[in-house]
């Protein structure tokens, strides 16, 4: 207790899973917590929990669909009014859909939630970290990153979708390729805020039972996720990295390097892709309508 008393962690998806175990971890070091959930109720729910497990009473909760722009930028507006510093940002949330479908706002909804929120998010941010340095950014990935490809021309999806458990030369699992255009934006992020004291890593939590899955849309891939669960670590081994890379001072100064099991390790070959790493970058920002704005990131 105490190696974090009074830090402020937003943990994005922490109603569940890796999310909820990351911020009971850290609620037990004496941080602020600052849950950001999409459902009221569940996240109430998992709230109570976690003070009582924690012993911490200072878990707020805050309402945000990391899939929809719009609730993005209100979450951040609210979040700047309620508070003056952010240390840690852990973009843990996620979700993975079998069929194509688009949000309100015409996104994917795995590009949306899984990539697209989290770099949003993260520029939404970005002004209250530099001002809070040092500060961290934590995003998390998958092992499934490697499976990923980045199709500039088709980033959506949108002539050639493959939902869950497709592979072929020519087209990965949407989930999979928004996992690694995470990665790729995290390497990408590194370099531009080098010198600003906040610094963004990686993390692959390992196969881990979770909720995961369970929103997939996909009767089979439930079955599945169950039948593994065996095989699976627990939630809390699983958000071990989270919490490592959020309060260690291990690895304080480390920045855009990729974790798992607490040890940093070499993501696949394409997530190094510097050129790629660019180009998605300007990509993303135009598809937010960032890209005349180049201020804040
Ligand atoms: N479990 C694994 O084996 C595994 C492996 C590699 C990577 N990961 C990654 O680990 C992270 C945590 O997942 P988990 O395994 O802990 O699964 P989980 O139990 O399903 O937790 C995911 C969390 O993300 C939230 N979320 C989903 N869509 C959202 C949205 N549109 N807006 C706001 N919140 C949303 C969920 O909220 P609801 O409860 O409201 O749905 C939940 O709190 C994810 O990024 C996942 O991709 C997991």
């Amino acid at each position: 207790m105490g190696a974090m008393k009074g830090k402020i962690c937003i943990i994005t998806g922490s109603n569940s899973g890796i999310g909820k175990e990351t911020a009971i971890g850290l609620a037990k070091m004496g941080a602020i917590i600052v849950m950001v959930v999409r459902n009221q109720e569940r996240g109430e729910k998992a709230r109570t929990e976690m003070v009582k497990q924690a012993g911490n009473s200072s878990v707020d909760l805050m309402i945000c669909d990391l899939s929809l722009m719009d609730s993005i930028r209100r979450f951040a507006k609210e979040f700047k009014k309620k508070y003056c510093r952010l240390d840690v940002l852990v973009n843990n949330a996620g979700a993975s859909f079998s069929k194509r479908e688009v949000t309100s706002e015409g996104f994917e909804r795995n590009f949306a939630v899984n990539y697209l929120g989290p770099f949003f998010l993260t520029h939404e941010l970005l002004d209250l970290l530099k001002s809070s340095a040092p500060s961290r950014i934590i995003n998390v990935s998958s092992g499934l990153a490697k499976n990923g490809k980045v199709d500039l021309d088709d980033l959506q999806g949108e002539k050639n979708y493959a939902g869950t458990k497709f592979y072929s030369p020519s087209r990965a699992p949407a989930y999979d390729n928004a996992k690694l255009m995470l990665m790729m934006f995290t390497y990408e992020l590194a370099k531009r805020l080098k010198g600003s004291g906040v610094t963004v890593n990686v993390l692959m939590p390992g196969f881990t039972a979770t909720n995961l899955g369970r929103s997939s849309g996909s009767l089979s891939s439930y079955i599945m996720f169950k039948m593994v669960r065996p095989m699976q670590q627990s939630a809390r081994k699983g958000a071990e990295t989270s919490i490592y890379l959020a309060s260690s001072d291990e690895v304080k100064d480390l920045t855009g390097k990729c974790f798992a099991k607490k040890k940093e390790v070499a993501s696949c070959p394409t997530s190094y892709d510097e050129e790629l790493q660019e180009r998605l970058w300007n990509k993303t920002e135009s598809m937010l309508g960032l890209a005349s704005n180049r201020s804040t990131l």
